[in-house]
């Protein structure tokens, strides 16, 4: 039995600030009403005639996370891409980053797992190389929200909260069983799938029959329950991290980065102070870039990784939570 690592992480967000007061010109909302609920101060949003895409940003930041890892393109075997908001409906962007990227004609999935994305492509790469299949695998996290957001006031609820970006990591074949992802757990509840959801378009109800509504349904758009979704978050978060630790024998003494999925910076608070978490052990970044969703703990572990914050041998825990409802953990020694 091999392990796997991440060998090399790499982000990419659009240029283009868009901040609370941007915000409160296009729909009834303010800079203090955002930052009290959810801590954003900004996020970024694709401009308008912009090449990038939820696939261009995730080839972006996939280039990076390659270059660093020491390989090329080529001794890639296989590529993971989670996202909830593909260029098309179908192919899936990881397709097209193998495309992109000019790699051999390798193997390419698309992860479907919302917020809790990246612990899910993670956790399925982990799987392809701990079985020997395959030895570097890039693992990509992209979300183009901003074009599919309600910019007015009916939607200020849920498009203030969201971003645009990519993160991506190669992960690589160990035979250091102390190194790397030590483990993944992961859980679904899709009776609340209704609570955080884009239900159309979709097989049952294509662009006719909404066309045919004059503009009446707006089932395009995101919906979120967002006190329930708030209330379900934090328990789960919990027990993501406890059963992470524990399947390790391990516990939150032990830990020395937790990097949750940025959802809403009180979500993240509350987590801290349940556990006791030192602001040296927790890292966000939501205040910049909002909630991008699958991509929002690569870019984190990325960024805190950039700026020294991590380790070796430091013991990471990852762990998000949302639509399906879905949620997980990773747990890593760096
Ligand atoms: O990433 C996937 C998982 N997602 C999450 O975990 C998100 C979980 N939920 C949340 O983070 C929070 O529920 C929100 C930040 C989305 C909302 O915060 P809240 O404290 O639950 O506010 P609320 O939805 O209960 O709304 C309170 C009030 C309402 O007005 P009334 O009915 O009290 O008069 C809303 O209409 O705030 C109003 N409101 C706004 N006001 C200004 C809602 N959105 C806005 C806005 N600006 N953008």
């Amino acid at each position: 039995m091999y392990n796997s690592k991440i060998t090399g992480l790499g982000f990419y967000v659009p240029d283009n600030v868009v901040t609370n007061d941007d915000l409160s010109k296009m729909m009834d909302t303010n800079n203090e009403w955002i930052i009290e609920r959810t801590g954003i101060e900004e996020r970024r949003w694709i401009p308008e005639g912009s090449e990038d895409t939820t696939a261009v940003m995730g080839a972006k930041a996939a280039r990076i996370a390659i270059e660093r890892s020491g390989l090329t393109k080529d001794d890639i075997d296989f590529i993971v891409f989670a996202t909830l908001s593909p260029d098309y409906y179908f192919p899936g962007s990881g397709v097209q980053v193998q495309d992109m990227l000019d790699m051999p004609t390798i193997g390419a999935i698309d992860i479907r797992n919302q917020c809790s994305g990246f612990v899910y492509a993670l956790s399925t790469a982990d799987q392809f190389i701990k079985t020997g299949m395959y030895k570097n695998i890039l693992v990509i996290g992209s979300e183009f929200h901003s074009s599919g957001l309600d910019k007015t006031t009916r939607g200020r609820g849920v498009s203030v909260l969201f971003g645009d970006g990519a993160g991506a990591c190669v992960l690589s074949q160990t035979e250091d069983k102390s190194k790397g992802i030590l483990s993944t757990h992961l859980h679904s509840e899709g009776k609340y799938a209704d609570k955080l959801i884009v239900s159309s378009p979709s097989s049952t109800k294509w662009f006719p029959e909404l066309v045919a509504t004059e503009g009446k349904d707006l089932s395009y758009y995101p919906h979120m329950d967002g006190t329930f979704v708030f209330k379900h978050a934090i328990v789960r978060f919990s027990q993501a991290i406890m059963e992470g630790l524990s399947a390790n024998n391990l516990t939150v003494d032990d830990l020395d980065m937790f990097i949750p999925h940025q959802a809403n910076l009180r979500i993240s608070q509350f987590v801290q102070h349940k556990f006791k978490l030192s602001d040296d052990q927790i890292y966000s970044n939501i205040m910049k870039y909002g909630n991008t969703t699958a991509a929002s703990i690569i870019i984190a572990l990325t960024e805190a990784w950039e700026k020294g914050k991590i380790k070796d041998d430091d013991l990471i825990v990852l762990a998000a939570f949302g639509s399906g409802f879905t949620w997980g953990s990773a747990v890593i020694r760096w």
